[in-house]
């Protein structure tokens, strides 16, 4: 079972390509965070599957997100107890390996690895996403290293980390969080058209829509998919996002064009299968 977690979609590409290429089921942590938080009750916990468990998601701070590691521990996985993990990641994984590890004793499930794939740079709150030229250039190169790592998963070997780099002391992830990590930057500008899809979108339900507009309501993870998927530009982060390229990767592979080339007339419909019409 290939579980994903994405703020921008490029784990969501990755984990399509991983779960075609193994031939194994697709399933969106997003969906489920968002159940857990609107309906704890009916939500799903427990994952049952008598292949190997592929956890996909992006690299935040040299490290897996809180917001994986915490679906993790809330969560049951019955049949396989082997787990894999593929982290897409703009320059370094860091530690990420090690804290997965972690992780996997924690929850008693057996590690067998953390591999990572470069894909577009989406942290566009601190740095800055590469042209769209640039970026199809990188989803191209990702594309052989997915292949790999898939047939190392189907042969049951372990998978290796080819871009963890130098690895950060614990405490700047916590350091990390604690400053960046947040939503009070957030505001949208006058040219919002009001069509939630920000709100649909966030995987943490952390966006209300009041007066026709998005609310940042303090549960944020900074996974990027406000920002970037708002069909007019609309939401800045203080003055650190003001003419940057926003980033964002639909499900059918296309990325998210300069607002110039785009109709606004057709809003997204906001949801993580994917926002269409852009
Ligand atoms: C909050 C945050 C922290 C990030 N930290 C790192 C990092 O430490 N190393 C890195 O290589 N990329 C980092 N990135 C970039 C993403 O990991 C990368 O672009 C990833 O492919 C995004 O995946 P997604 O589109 O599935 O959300 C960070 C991105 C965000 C939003």
């Amino acid at each position: 079972m290939v579980l994903y977690f994405s703020g921008t979609g490029n784990s969501r590409f990755a984990a399509q390509q991983l779960a075609g290429l193994v031939d194994d089921e697709l399933v969106s942590i997003n969906r489920h965070l968002r159940q857990r938080i609107l309906d704890p009750y009916n939500a799903q916990y427990a994952f049952e599957s008598d292949r190997p468990f592929v956890i996909v998601c992006p690299t935040y701070c040299w490290n897996i997100p809180r917001v994986v590691e915490t679906f993790l521990k809330e969560s049951r996985f019955l049949g396989s107890r082997r787990m894999y993990f593929v982290l897409t990641c703009g320059s370094g994984t860091g530690k990420a390996a090690e804290h997965a590890r972690e992780v996997c004793r924690e929850i008693s499930m057996d590690f067998c690895g953390l591999a990572s794939v470069r894909m577009p740079e989406n942290f566009i709150t601190l740095f800055r996403a590469p042209e769209a030229d640039e970026a199809v250039g990188i989803i191209r190169a990702a594309m052989p290293q997915l292949e790999v790592i898939g047939n190392q998963i189907l042969s049951d070997r372990t998978i290796t980390d080819s871009y963890a780099g130098p690895a950060m002391p614990f405490f700047v992830y916590r350091f990390f969080y604690r400053l960046f990590v947040h939503d009070k930057r957030f505001y949208v500008k006058e040219n919002c058209i009001g069509c939630a899809a920000c709100a649909k979108l966030c995987p943490l339900v952390n966006i209300t829509m009041e007066d026709g507009h998005p609310v940042w309501n303090g549960r944020c993870t900074q996974c990027q998919s406000c920002i970037a998927v708002c069909p007019v530009d609309a939401i800045e982060f203080g003055h650190r996002t003001r003419k940057k390229r926003r980033y964002y990767l639909f499900a059918d592979g296309r990325q998210k064009f300069p607002r110039e080339s785009r109709s606004e007339t057709e809003p997204p419909s906001g949801d993580d299968s994917d926002v269409k019409k852009m």
